[in-house]
């Protein structure tokens, strides 16, 4: 092997990255509303899992609860690209609350799926992760019928009532590997098990992670930008990993990025999950540059041109409003 200092640093930047349709579906919604009807426009729960969105929004007026009960009366309050149980659709009614439903298409999808299954009374088994806001939403459409699996180590505790009547489904921000692992085992155990209709991990966090596992290999280092409380952020510094990348950090921003993991480097891999802005990608590359990594290779394992129409309310109010 050649001396480091002779060999050139360079990036290898994966593509697809960064926001998906229905994170940018979902901040535009907050944008409009802010333009339309003026600040203060209250969000349930960051709108998506980004720091810097959050900051961002809520300097232009956009002002972030927990639960409805701590929004004013008769306000305008928007729920985050995440989704809502019903129970929470429920109390924004109770409260006159005028709601914008910014959940992501694809979230709403699976909730659609729960339902059904439960009119038909299965056992359904959510592959996620317990406390996330989609699992409880999508939980919350069947509270009776849904039962919890967090990972492939957690089948053996799953108890159903009839074995002949179970389906999976999950959140959409999974690792698809850890995932079918999850499905095999649960398989063995229930061998009638049924599958969701379609793929319930959604396209984003798939081709965001195709992506990363095809430039890991050759990484000394992946950086993966998001936040912490990013599911699929999260997931792409496992994959990088289980892929071969020597290492890979999640950082918010490029000054979260420590001097000691660039020694001894010669390639660094950059992505980022499906709530990051570019310019915080840009920022990371850049930094790079400036330590030496000049060189930028694009890593293009898919294009993506999906987008979501606005949520329905907030267009009809664009139109009242000319
Ligand atoms: Fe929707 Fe997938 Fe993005 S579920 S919000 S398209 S990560």
């Amino acid at each position: 092997e050649r001396p480091v200092e002779t060999q050139t640093k360079r990036v290898l930047l994966a593509a697809p990255r960064g926001y998906c349709a229905g994170v940018d579906r979902a901040v535009v919604a907050v944008e409009k509303a802010l333009e339309t009807y003026g600040a203060p426009v209250y969000v349930r729960k960051e709108i998506v899992h980004n720091k810097h969105v959050v900051e961002t929004l809520r300097e232009r007026g956009a002002i972030f609860v927990n639960e409805t009960d701590e929004v004013p009366e008769g306000s305008r309050l928007v729920f985050s690209a995440h989704g809502v149980s019903p129970a929470v659709r429920a109390s924004a009614v109770a409260r006159s609350l005028d709601t914008i439903d910014a959940t992501c298409p694809l979230v709403t999808k699976v909730h659609k799926e729960a339902v059904r299954f439960a009119n038909d009374d299965y056992d359904i088994l959510l592959i996620g992760h317990t406390g996330h806001e989609e699992v409880e939403g999508t939980a919350g459409e069947a509270p009776d019928h849904v039962q919890i699996v967090n990972s492939p180590d957690e089948v053996d505790q799953v108890v159903v009532r009839d074995p002949a009547k179970v389906v999976w489904i999950s959140q959409t921000t999974l690792s698809v590997d850890e995932t079918m692992e999850t499905v095999r085992r649960l398989r063995e155990k229930f061998p009638s098990l049924q599958d969701p209709p379609s793929d319930d991990i959604c396209y984003a966090t798939q081709n965001r992670q195709v992506a990363v596992k095809k430039l890991a290999p050759e990484c000394d280092l992946v950086i993966v930008v998001g936040s912490a409380n990013s599911s699929n952020s999260v997931r792409l510094v496992e994959v990088a990993l289980k892929a071969g990348a020597k290492a890979s950090y999640r950082v918010d921003r490029k000054t979260e990025i420590k001097d000691e993991w660039l020694e001894g480097v010669t390639t660094v891999g950059v992505t980022s999950g499906a709530s990051v802005p570019e310019i915080l990608v840009e920022d990371v590359i850049a930094h790079l540059a400036d330590h030496g990594f000049g060189t930028v290779d694009e890593v293009r394992t898919a294009t993506e041109d999906l987008m979501f129409s606005l949520p329905r309310e907030l267009r009809a109010g664009l139109k009242a409003a000319g």
